[in-house]
């Protein structure tokens, strides 16, 4: 009887019975479910992982695998970036423990974009994500609290936020104080929550733009939302992929409020077709493409409409490109 005993509990040693602090599991801690963030391209996922047995773990978006992540090695704080999109985003991480269990851990965040009518507002039951003002567990690997060589970091990795931020360069066009991460510029670590930037928005681009938009501010017809501000509605602060940072292209971006506006109001031709809005060069801007703003000022001037002539003379309206363009119609 002793023999057998002895032998069950050698047994048991060697197989010991699967119990649940056995199985790896992991949570999604950064971001929060069910929250909203204003803009921004890329999102930080970090899943804390209890008795870390992954091999590797995946991290969905929307169904799609955006990451695999391997060399786990009993991380107890799994990092990474993905893409985001505006709009609803689900952000699934999943792996298999050594012992063959699979888990999973699922987030939603909504993206808005100030530029989209459909996703210009987050739905109920969303609450805002504000990292830096709640956050606590990163500052353990991180440096979360800036150091003042931020203010002008002399290469892009020597900025503390570069670590965990540093897709917001990955633009076409860049504005010049985030290409030189000159964060700080913009963003007050003693603002309340904590990176606020100033409100309206030209208060922030008038620190380095005052003599533009004093410019601006002296002509007699001024569009709707510079006179209200609203710089960022129409520019990304960091950058896009088009000249100027603008949030789309700006036939899209003056589309994106001025909805269903044609060439027709410029003039139809014979056969019925209207006036180009893009697709062909600027005459007067050489190198940038035909848009709203090749006519109007997206900020100000002292035509109305905001144009860049009188159109009630419209031969000197209509010659200020076609004259250019060889004075043929
Ligand atoms: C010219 C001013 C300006 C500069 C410079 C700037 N930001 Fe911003 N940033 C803003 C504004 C304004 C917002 C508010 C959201 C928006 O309008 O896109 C913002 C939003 C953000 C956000 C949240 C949403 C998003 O777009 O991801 C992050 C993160 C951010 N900034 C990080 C940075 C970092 C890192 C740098 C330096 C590389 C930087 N910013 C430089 C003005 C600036
Ligand atoms: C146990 C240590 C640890 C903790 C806690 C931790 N991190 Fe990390 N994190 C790291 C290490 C190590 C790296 C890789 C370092 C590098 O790339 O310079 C990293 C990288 C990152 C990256 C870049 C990932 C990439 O793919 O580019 C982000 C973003 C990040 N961490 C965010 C966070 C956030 C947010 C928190 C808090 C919720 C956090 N981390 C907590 C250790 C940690
Ligand atoms: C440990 C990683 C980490 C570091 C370092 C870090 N951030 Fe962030 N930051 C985040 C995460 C995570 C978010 C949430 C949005 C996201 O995932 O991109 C965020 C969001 C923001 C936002 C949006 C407002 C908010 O609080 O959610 C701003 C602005 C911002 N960061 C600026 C900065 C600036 C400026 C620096 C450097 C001085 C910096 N961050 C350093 C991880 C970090
Ligand atoms: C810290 C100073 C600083 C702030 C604040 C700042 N800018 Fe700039 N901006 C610059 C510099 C420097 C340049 C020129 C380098 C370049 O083209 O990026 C520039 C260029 C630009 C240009 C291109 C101008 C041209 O003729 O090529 C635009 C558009 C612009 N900024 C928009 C903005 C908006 C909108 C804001 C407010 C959200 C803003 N800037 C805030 C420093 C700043
Ligand atoms: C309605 C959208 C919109 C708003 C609001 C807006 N901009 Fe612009 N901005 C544009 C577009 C589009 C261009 C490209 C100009 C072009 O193609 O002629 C531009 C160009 C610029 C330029 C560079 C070219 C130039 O004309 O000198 C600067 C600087 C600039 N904007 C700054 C600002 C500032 C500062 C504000 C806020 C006070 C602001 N913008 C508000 C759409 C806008
Ligand atoms: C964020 C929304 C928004 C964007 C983007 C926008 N506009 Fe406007 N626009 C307005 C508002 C608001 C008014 C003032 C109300 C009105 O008169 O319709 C206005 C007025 C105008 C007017 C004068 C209309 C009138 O009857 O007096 C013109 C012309 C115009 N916008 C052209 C443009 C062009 C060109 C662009 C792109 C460069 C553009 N808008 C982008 C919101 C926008
Ligand atoms: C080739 C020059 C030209 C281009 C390009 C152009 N417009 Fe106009 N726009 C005019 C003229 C001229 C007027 C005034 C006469 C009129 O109302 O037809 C005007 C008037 C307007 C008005 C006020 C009157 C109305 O019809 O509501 C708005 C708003 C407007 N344009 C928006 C836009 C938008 C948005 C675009 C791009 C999709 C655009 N324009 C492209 C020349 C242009
Ligand atoms: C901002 C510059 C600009 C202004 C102002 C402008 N146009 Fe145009 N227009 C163009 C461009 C660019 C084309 C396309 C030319 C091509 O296909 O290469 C075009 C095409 C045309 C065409 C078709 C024939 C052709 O040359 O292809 C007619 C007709 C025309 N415009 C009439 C007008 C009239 C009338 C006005 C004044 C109400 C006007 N345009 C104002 C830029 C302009």
């Amino acid at each position: 009887m002793k023999r057998v005993v002895f032998c069950l509990f050698f047994f048991l040693l060697l197989f010991p019975p699967k119990s649940h602090s056995e199985t790896g599991t992991f949570r999604i801690i950064t971001p929060v479910d069910k929250t909203y963030t204003q803009g921004g391209q890329t999102i930080s996922v970090v899943s804390k992982v209890v008795k870390n047995t992954f091999g590797s773990l995946q991290i969905y978006v929307d169904g799609r695998v955006q990451k695999n992540l391997t060399d786990l090695n009993d991380k107890e704080y799994v990092c990474a970036v993905v893409k985001v999109h505006p709009g609803i985003n689900k952000i699934m991480v999943s792996g298999i423990a050594s012992d063959g269990t699979a888990s999973s851990s699922q987030v939603r965040v909504f993206i808005i974009s100030p530029i989209s009518a459909q996703y210009g507002s987050p739905p109920d039951g969303y609450a805002r994500y504000l990292f830096h003002s709640s956050s606590s567990t990163c500052f353990t690997c991180h440096q979360m609290e800036p150091p003042a060589s931020d203010s002008y970091p002399l290469k892009h990795s020597d900025s503390s936020c570069y670590v965990c931020h540093k897709h917001i360069t990955d633009h076409k066009y860049v504005h010049g104080p985030t290409a030189a991460w000159a964060c700080l510029m913009c963003h007050d670590p003693k603002a309340n929550p904590k990176y606020a930037t100033s409100s309206p928005p030209e208060k922030m681009c008038e620190q380095c733009h005052v003599d533009q938009i004093n410019q601006w501010e002296k002509l007699k017809h001024q569009h709707g939302p510079f006179a209200l501000g609203m710089c960022t509605t129409c520019h990304s602060p960091h950058g896009s992929d088009w000249p100027f940072w603008t949030r789309k292209f700006p036939t899209d971006l003056c589309l994106s409020c001025h909805v269903g506006q044609t060439g027709d109001h410029i003039i139809t031709f014979f056969n019925g077709d209207p006036h180009p809005i893009r697709g062909k060069p600027d005459p007067r801007h050489p190198g940038r493409e035909l848009s709203c703003a090749s006519c109007h000022s997206p900020h100000a001037s002292n035509y109305p409409f905001q144009l860049f002539a009188d159109y009630r003379d419209l031969r000197h309206f209509c010659m200020g490109c076609h004259f250019k363009s060889g004075g043929t119609f």
